[in-house]
């Protein structure tokens, strides 16, 4: 922290300014203030830690817990961390808020059938899917592409890598909608959601428990029981928290790489050409350099990386209790130009990009593979697909979901050449 004399205001953060274009508030945080404490929308008091360094290494930090027991408020009956409705077990038990060792027993369970083999199977699928949402649209000319593209491409091919019946995936579709246009908003609609599906992924479990049989089925879910079956315990309520923290863990974060990627693309039109052609002719290195970049510059995760501090520590400096939250903001340590020559120019062929937005350490994000196969199929078919694809609104009446976890836009208008 600067000394009083020195000290100009901090720019108020959790604004509607701040979240269609929060990168100034984070440049003027990581110079003035670079572990700052700041009292949350939700009322909470956590510390936000922007710059490069500390991020990293707050991520990878023992002495800072995943588990929400560890939140002085919880004490109290306070704490507002954690999903809406669940409180202690339950769907709460699930990677993100859980620490060694029943952290390390329960990834290398899920590692086993999260396989990058199994991914590298499921791209022809991510290739189906895209495919037939932008038919759904070409023919008209114009699209919102949160709504009819990067919104049911994620929840359909984590439904189907699961092992959700087909019949059965409209219903995750509309749970995953309410929590998405209410995340920050009613809590009792997303409770109710959460409910459902905590419901539905308990019985799916149960069901398929029964009928694995010796060959079994090849999907995510029945390798997880398998995995549970031979030697390591896993419990059906872990395996219902798995697949729901899969699914939400796995969703919203996707909608908004392809929202966030595809808009970067359409205010760039340099890099935007560069790309398009990389995808006509197949290029896939600035493809795969190209979506790191979009995360990096633009990335759906903004502050999502709770961690709770379980002794008194100092972390850039500053004193932090224990018991106190501590949020690693991943967005600006991205953008710090300590790390990265030049952080606020998107440059789709930069090498050295180790940014920080799917984590670090022992939670490293476990679908990035998913995540990265999702970016790079929908973006490159997309350019490919409708090659004249240009906004439909003034960037200045697009509006940001903005909130703690993720950031990512509303609605993204889009228009092009009709095709059929
Ligand atoms: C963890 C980002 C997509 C599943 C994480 C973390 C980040 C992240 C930052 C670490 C959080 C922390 O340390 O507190 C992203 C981004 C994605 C994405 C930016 C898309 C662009 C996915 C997908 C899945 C997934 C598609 C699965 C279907 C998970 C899981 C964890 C995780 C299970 C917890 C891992 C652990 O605690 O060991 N993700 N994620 N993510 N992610 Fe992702």
């Amino acid at each position: 922290m600067t000394g009083p004399a020195a000290a100009p205001a901090c720019p108020e953060l959790f604004t509607w300014e701040f979240a269609s274009d929060p990168y100034p508030a984070y440049a003027w945080l990581r110079e003035h203030a670079p572990v700052h404490r700041t009292r949350l929308p939700s009322g909470v008091e956590a510390w936000l830690v922007t710059r490069y360094t500390d991020a990293r290494q707050a991520l990878a930090d023992t002495r800072l817990s995943k588990n929400p027991v560890h939140h002085s408020e919880a004490a109290h009956g306070k704490g507002k961390v954690g999903i809406p409705g669940e409180r202690g077990a339950n769907l709460m038990t699930h990677l993100l808020n859980i620490d060694p060792p029943d952290h390390t027993r329960l990834r290398r369970l899920v590692s086993k059938a999260f396989t990058p083999r199994r991914i590298a199977r499921f791209a022809p699928r991510v290739q189906e899917l895209t495919d037939s949402f932008i038919d759904s649209f070409a023919e008209r000319g114009e699209a919102d592409l949160i709504h009819e593209f990067a919104f049911p491409l994620p929840i359909y091919a984590i439904c189907d890598l699961l092992g959700v019946p087909r019949e059965d995936q409209d219903d995750f579709r509309d749970w995953a909608g309410m929590m998405i246009r209410h995340g920050g908003g009613p809590r009792g609609g997303v409770a109710r959601s959460v409910k459902k599906m905590r419901g539905y992924l308990a019985e799916l479990i149960h069901r398929k428990r029964e009928t694995l049989g010796d060959e079994g089925a090849d999907d995510l879910i029945s390798g997880l029981i398998r995995a549970s079956d031979h030697g390591e315990h896993l419990t059906e309520n872990e395996a219902a928290a798995m697949a729901f923290i899969l699914l939400f863990a796995g969703f919203e974060t996707t909608v908004n790489l392809i929202g966030n990627g595809v808009y970067q693309l359409l205010r760039h039109p340099e890099q935007r050409q560069l790309l398009q052609k990389a995808a006509a002719e197949g290029d896939e290195g600035l493809l795969a350099t190209g979506v790191e970049e979009l995360l990096r510059y633009d990335g759906p995760v903004e502050l999502a990386t709770w961690r709770f501090a379980t002794r008194d520590l100092t972390l850039g400096g500053q004193r932090i209790a224990e018991g106190d939250p501590v949020l690693v903001v991943l967005a600006a340590a991205d953008r710090d130009p300590e790390r990265f020559p030049g952080p606020d120019v998107l440059d789709l062929s930069r090498r050295d990009n180790q940014h920080l937005g799917y984590g670090h350490g022992i939670h490293y994000c476990l679908g990035a593979p998913l995540a990265r196969l999702e970016g790079q199929t929908a973006i490159a078919t997309l350019l490919t697909r409708l090659p004249d694809l240009r906004l439909g609104a003034d960037p200045d009446e697009l509006r940001w979901r903005g909130g703690l976890i993720m950031r990512g836009l509303r609605a993204l208008p889009v228009e092009f050449t009709p095709v059929r």
